[in-house]
C-alpha cells in the first residue's frame, strides 16, 4: 500500500509548505497542482486569471486534478484553495486517498499573506473581508471533502508534519484491514 494524500484548505493555510515536508517525511513525490498548472500555462495563475478569467481557470484546474488523480503510485498532492468548489473535484479528491483539511481562521491567514501579491482572489482592498467571505463559502466544502482536519493555529510545521504522518499511518492500516475483510 502506498501513501496517497491530498491537502485542501484556504489560500495561505500552508498546503505547499506542509505538503513538501510531509512528502519528504513519507518518501513519496510531492505534486503542487498550482505549480503544475503554471508550467502547463507558461505563465502565473494570477496573469491567467487576469486574461482568461476564473471560469477558464477552474476548467483547467479540474482537468489537471483528474489527470494527476489517475496517475498510479504514492504521492502527496497539494491543491489550490478553490479546488473543492466543484462537486466533481470533491469526488475525485475523496477517491484519490487521504484528504487533509489544513484549517486556519481568516484572521490568521491574513497575517500570513498580507504581503503576498501572487494570489489573485486576495488582491484589491481589504483582504480580511475577502478571506472571511471565502471562508464562509468554503469551510463546509473542505470539511465534507477531508477525512481529517488539521488545526494549523500555533503549531510548528514540524509538529503538523508529525501529526499528519501519524494519521496517514493509521489510514494505511485501516485501509489494509478493510481490504483484508472484504
Ligand atoms: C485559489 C487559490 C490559489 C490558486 C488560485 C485560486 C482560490 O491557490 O489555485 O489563485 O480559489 O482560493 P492557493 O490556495 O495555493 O493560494
Amino acid at each position: 500500500m502506498q501513501i496517497r494524500c491530498a491537502l485542501v484548505g484556504m489560500p495561505g493555510s500552508g498546503k505547499s509548505t506542509l505538503g513538501r515536508q510531509l512528502a519528504q517525511h513519507s518518501g513519496v513525490p510531492f505534486i503542487d497542482l498550482d505549480q503544475r498548472l503554471e508550467q502547463t500555462l507558461g505563465c502565473s495563475i494570477r496573469s491567467y486569471f487576469e486574461v482568461a478569467g476564473e471560469a477558464c481557470f477552474r476548467d483547467l484546474e479540474a482537468q489537471a486534478l483528474a489527470d494527476v488523480a489517475q496517475q498510479p503510485g504514492g504521492m502527496l498532492l497539494s491543491t489550490g484553495g478553490g479546488a473543492v468548489l466543484r462537486a466533481d473535484n470533491r469526488d475525485v479528491l475523496r477517491r484519490f486517498g487521504s484528504v487533509f483539511y489544513l484549517h486556519a481562521l481568516p484572521e490568521e491567514i491574513c497575517r500570513r499573506v498580507q504581503h503576498d501579491r501572487t494570489r489573485p482572489l486576495l488582491q484589491g482592498g481589504n483582504p480580511l473581508k475577502r478571506l472571511r467571505t471565502l471562508y464562509a463559502q468554503r469551510d463546509g466544502l473542505y470539511r465534507e471533502t477531508a477525512r481529517h482536519v488539521i488545526e494549523t493555529g500555533r503549531s510548528s510545521v514540524r509538529t503538523l508534519v508529525g501529526m499528519a504522518a501519524l494519521q496517514l499511518e493509521q489510514d494505511l492500516a485501516a485501509d489494509a484491514a478493510q481490504r483484508a475483510a472484504e
